[in-house]
């Protein structure tokens, strides 16, 4: 075979070196679905089931999952098997699930109204099959994507409305503010839950995101995601049913004194949130063991005395710098890690994309 028609052996054993990971890569789904055992999380034989998932966001603007102008479906959920990960926290905006225009509308008009025609040319290149569906499917294509690599799937409420989470002032941030309609919220739940209600690998809904703001308060907080809980639980009573607490899910201290208050059990489990920016642990300049004792500490107060208690608590939110050349992120993420190991805990690292179409109106960023 002349040398300009065959590829080389060493491209060859190149490519394959590049696709083995890809082709090797797939978990197994747990034996579903999945309750709780005092603070475990267990499969339907009651083997404890560890989650360890990456977030995928897709619920910015786009109301699509992130990098799939970079990527195709299928690929970037091997990706995911091969990394380890045995579920993704896949969040979405409530009305993808309730407003029948932007669940209709073309992945591909999605991205033009945001004039974000570089990512429909690496959509068309990278998932051609996924760029004239209507949002609502992409979603579920997403979804069962990982279903063939194995993953399991919590669905996250992040927003009501597409865009980037979270501030204290983005009217967005707790029941009754501005942009956050409790009944929108629960007819949402309400769909999703019934969608996916035949969807194996769709284990859990993290029923808000990052509680917060002016208006927080932990009487309508025990109200509310009761009536939350509820709503999953009578559409989808496979779904574990997660949790968030207040101050940006820093904090469920509250629940010290009284739990929340369901119908059901074996399927409540909490979440909360750790980063480094907002632990206080000044990380850069202290100690790093003090530090990690003052930060542990406090974490345990505000949350990690749950699992002390029996019940299962889901580290749903952690994230650093992966380049190493931050201190501060790599003293708080050994902290982390050592609490992670020490208290055998479920959690998902933010996050899996690399990038982003677009958030807070710049590009790619
Ligand atoms: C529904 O979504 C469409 C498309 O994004 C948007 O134009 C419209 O304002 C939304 N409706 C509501 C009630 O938010
Ligand atoms: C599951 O959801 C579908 C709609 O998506 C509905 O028709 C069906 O009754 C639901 N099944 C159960 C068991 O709730
Ligand atoms: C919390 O909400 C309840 C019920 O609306 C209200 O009675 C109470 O005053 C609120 N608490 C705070 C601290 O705002
Ligand atoms: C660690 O702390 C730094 C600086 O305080 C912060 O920027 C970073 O996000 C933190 N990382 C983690 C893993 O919490």
């Amino acid at each position: 075979m002349a040398a300009s028609t065959s590829p080389s052996p060493l491209l060859l054993a190149v490519l394959f070196l590049h696709l083995l990971p890809t082709l090797l890569a797939a978990a197994s789904l747990p034996e579903l679905p999945l309750s709780t055992a005092s603070r475990w999380v267990v499969g339907a034989d009651g083997r404890r089931v560890k989650l360890a998932c990456a977030n995928w966001a897709s619920h910015l603007e786009p109301a699509a999952a992130e990098g799939l102008a970079r990527r195709g479906v299928g690929d970037i959920a091997a990706r995911v098997a091969g990394m380890g990960f045995n579920c993704v926290r896949l969040t979405w905006p409530t009305y993808l699930a309730t407003n029948g225009t932007l669940a209709s509308l073309p992945f591909r008009w999605s991205l033009e109204r945001l004039g974000l025609r570089e990512s429909v040319a690496g959509v068309r290149v990278n998932n051609p099959a996924l760029l004239d569906l209507p949002l609502i499917d992409v979603f579920r294509e997403v979804i069962s994507a990982l279903a063939g690599k194995g993953i399991m799937v919590i669905l996250d409420n992040q927003m009501t409305t597409p865009g980037w989470c979270c501030s204290r002032t983005d009217g967005d941030g707790f029941f009754g503010d501005k942009y956050f309609d409790p009944n929108e919220w629960l007819k949402g739940l309400r769909a999703m839950a019934t969608m996916f209600n035949d969807t194996k690998n769709v284990v859990g809904m993290s029923l808000r995101n990052e509680l917060r703001g002016p208006n927080q308060n932990v009487s309508l907080w025990y109200r509310y995601m009761a009536l939350g809980a509820e709503a999953v639980h009578a559409a989808n009573p496979n779904l574990l049913v997660i949790l968030s607490g207040l101050d940006f899910d820093n904090t469920l201290s509250f629940l010290h004194s009284k739990k929340a208050e369901l119908q059901f059990t074996g399927k409540l489990v909490y979440e909360q949130h750790w980063y480094g920016f907002s632990d206080g642990g000044n990380w850069e300049i202290r100690n790093q063991n003090d530090a990690c004792r003052m930060v542990v500490d406090s974490i345990w107060a505000k949350g990690l005395f749950l699992l002390q208690q029996g019940w299962p608590l889901f580290f749903s939110e952690f994230g650093f710098d992966m380049s190493g050349t931050h201190i501060g992120d790599n003293r708080n993420l050994t902290c982390f890690l050592s609490v992670a190991a020490e208290m055998d805990l479920d959690w998902a690292i933010w996050a899996l994309q690399g990038s982003c179409y677009i958030r807070e109106a710049i590009f790619g960023l």
